[in-house]
């Protein structure tokens, strides 16, 4: 992809094999970050990781733990063959007292999953999870759960809720010790309090086929919550969602950081999905606005692969377009180590950009730090994020390699966290996850391997 330079396949393995040694479960396999009965059966029958999905889906929604075990048994019903653990719940489905315990025993399998991912309920809950981090040498970036609003008032709440949590970050963050690697770049000082949003979140109107609304009607809130981030000192980051929106966001982001009064704040970032075919043009346009600038502060760009795979491709095909993304992992996994290249080069030519790579594939991310290093940067110049409940073993690796590593920690309820679940679900039960691979005891030759 791309032609560009090509990293010295060395240095990748170095790097990858030193991150790898400070796992805190190195010596012992890691473990895949859902080692759940239910899911690992998913991962080996699509039929059955189909039922389970909409499963996760309609809990939230459902009154009691008898109706819970209806729609359970309801949709494994549907699949053909039951494996014996699946054959037991059917059969306990039979009675209410079975049906009871079945509810009960599935509520908090999805509690436990939720879990993992979910940090707390409130940014309060959360509170504790944060410290713990960032005495670890973790910064993190805090994602209030909700998207796709669908009324003014539910998107007037989530702004008012991102507004409230960048006050507690900012309250939270103050009272904590010094960091300095988390605290400081080349380009200057680093906000400690850090808050990711959703423009899906902000607005109900952000529809393709009208994006100038959506972006008016949002623009409102999200200009609401730049000048609290500023006044704070805090960070905003927003989050790019599926590719019918993405044209609209990042019109509407680098619109809104060009205007006079956020010339000096606050800091803030957007999102690069490196699975768009069409994200290398949109990188183009990142850089050049990060050059073009007089902002204060270096533009944030976090570089993924891009959570909405699945999406994408039933969309396209339902309606007859031509897929927005890579279909083979390797394209996606190779244009992510050119537009890292992209990143780190324009860095390294002057640009005010920090690019944050956000990967739980050591390869990738020991790409990074070889690239880094290969154009002359200081560790310091790259960021490395990682997703709550995916990639804990990864952070601490990083931090205890030196590396600056930040936590992406999701805070809110089950119902407004399923979108997310779903999309966590999905990556982990995938066949093709890095993940996986690593689990299923793949040696780190390969792992470290040049896709
Ligand atoms: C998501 O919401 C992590 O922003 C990403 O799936």
């Amino acid at each position: 992809m791309g032609g560009a330079a090509r990293t010295d396949d060395q240095a990748v393995l170095d790097v990858g094999r030193a991150i790898h040694a400070a796992f805190p479960s190195a010596g012992r396999r890691p473990l895949r970050a859902l080692d759940d009965k239910a899911m690992d059966l998913a991962s080996q029958d699509e039929e059955l990781k189909a039922a389970l999905f909409r499963f996760v889906d309609v809990v939230p929604a459902c009154r009691n733990l008898d109706d819970l075990a209806r729609h359970l048994t309801g949709f494994l019903g549907e699949v053909d063959e039951h494996p014996p653990p699946i054959a037991v719940a059917m059969r306990m489905s039979g009675t209410k007292a079975g049906r009871t315990a079945l509810g009960a025993a599935a509520a908090a399998g999805v509690r436990h999953m939720a879990h993992r991912f979910i940090v707390g309920e409130t940014v309060d809950d959360a509170t504790g999870v944060m410290r713990d981090l960032w005495e670890r040498g973790v910064a993190t970036s805090v994602d209030l759960l909700g998207e796709a609003t669908i009324t003014q008032a539910e998107a007037d709440r989530y702004a008012r809720r991102c507004a409230e949590a960048l006050d507690q970050l900012t309250a939270v963050y103050a009272k904590l010790p010094p960091r300095p690697q988390l605290e400081q770049d080349a380009l200057g000082p680093l906000p400690r309090a850090n808050l990711s949003v959703k423009v899906s979140a902000l607005t109900p109107l952000l529809r393709p086929d009208a994006p100038e609304l959506g972006k008016r009607d949002a623009a409102v809130r999200l200009r609401d919550l730049l000048r609290r981030a500023k006044d704070r000192g805090a960070h905003l980051h927003i989050d790019m969602e599926s590719y019918d929106s993405i044209e609209a966001i990042a019109d509407l982001v680098l619109e809104l950081l060009a205007e006079p009064e956020f010339a000096d704040g606050p800091s803030a970032g957007v999102v690069l999905q490196a699975y768009l075919r069409d994200s290398p043009a949109l990188a183009d346009r990142l850089v050049a606005f990060a050059g073009s600038t007089t902002r204060a502060h270096p533009l944030v760009v976090r570089l993924v692969k891009g959570a909405y795979w699945d999406h994408e491709v039933v969309e396209a095909l339902q309606h007859g377009w031509s897929v927005p993304v890579f279909e083979v992992k390797a394209d996606s996994d190779r244009n992510f180590e050119a537009l890292t290249r992209r990143l780190l080069e324009a860095r390294a030519g002057g640009t005010p950009i920090r690019p944050a790579i956000a990967s739980h594939n050591l390869r990738s991310v020991a790409h990074a730090v070889a690239v880094t290093r290969e154009l002359g940067l200081r560790d310091d110049d790259l960021e490395l994020q990682v997703l709550r409940g995916l990639g804990d073993d990864l952070q601490d690796a990083l931090a205890a390699n030196g590396l600056r590593v930040r936590t992406y920690c999701p805070v809110g309820d089950l119902v407004a966290g399923m979108a997310y679940l779903v999309r966590r679900l999905l990556e982990n039960t995938s066949n093709e996850s890095f993940l996986a691979d690593q689990a299923s005891g793949t040696p780190i030759e390969q792992l470290l391997a040049a896709p």
